[in-house]
């Protein structure tokens, strides 16, 4: 039985408030905090740095005080020095675009090293055959459904092709893989994404463009069926 996550992205969250918005999105039943890091030059769009995850890192925690994962997205360019910095700032998933990484195996490794999971992004129109070759170093792989940068776009079909691929490979591997989506993902298409075979679920407009997060997150819950 798969147990599915859901990552809120803080990238729609009031800035001015972001520990308070870290509590309370955790309150309304987040399983991770997915923290979006845009560097301006890989994306075209800045936010935020390890300075500010290691600020929030003692938000995120439940309110019983279990620490709740932090997947760190990095879309940056380069990658290496910032994937420490964060996995030195209180990551528990770090992830980047093996396209911004010179040496993608040397990249997994040194995330590894810091004693994160290490993850891997592949945008809309990225080929996937770099995961076959570095799958035993991978903890999770991210698709975006769609082009990093901005919050709040339309989920991108093909994205669900990807999704079936990815899920055929992840079990051929036998290994313990999180298949995570990000971008567009709303109550309504939720469940066409778990079908696909996604079990992780970025929501960043969804969630925190709503007054209520609790409700959306048992309406994604409800439709995931559990
Ligand atoms: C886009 C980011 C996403 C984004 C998702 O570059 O990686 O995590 O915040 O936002 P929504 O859910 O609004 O598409
Ligand atoms: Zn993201």
């Amino acid at each position: 039985m798969t147990t599915y996550r859901i990552a809120p992205s803080i990238l729609s969250a009031d800035f001015a408030r972001l520990g308070e918005e870290v509590r309370n999105v955790i309150a309304a039943g987040a399983d991770w905090i997915h923290f979006d890091v845009m560097d301006n030059h890989y994306v075209p769009n800045l936010t935020f740095g390890p300075m500010v995850c290691q600020a929030l890192r003692p938000h995120a925690v439940t309110p019983e005080g279990q620490r709740v994962p932090i997947d760190v997205h990095l879309m940056v360019q380069p990658v290496d020095a910032l994937a420490q910095a964060f996995a030195r700032s209180g990551a528990d998933l770090v992830s980047f675009h093996p396209d911004a990484s010179a040496h993608v195996d040397r990249t997994l490794q040194l995330i590894k090293a810091e004693g994160c999971q290490a993850g891997l992004v592949f945008n809309p129109a990225s080929p996937i055959d770099v995961l076959e070759w570095v799958i035993d170093k991978v903890d999770l792989v991210l698709v975006m459904s769609v082009n990093p940068g901005f919050g709040g776009q339309s989920f991108i079909d093909s994205a669900l092709r990807k999704v079936e691929k990815l899920r055929k490979i992840i079990d051929a591997s036998g290994r313990d893989i999180r298949l995570e989506v990000d971008g567009g993902i709303k109550v309504d298409n939720i469940r066409r994404v778990a079908d696909a075979g996604a079990d992780t679920f970025v929501a960043g407009s969804a969630i925190f463009g709503q007054p209520d997060y609790k409700s959306v997150v048992d309406a994604m819950r409800e439709q995931l069926g559990r």
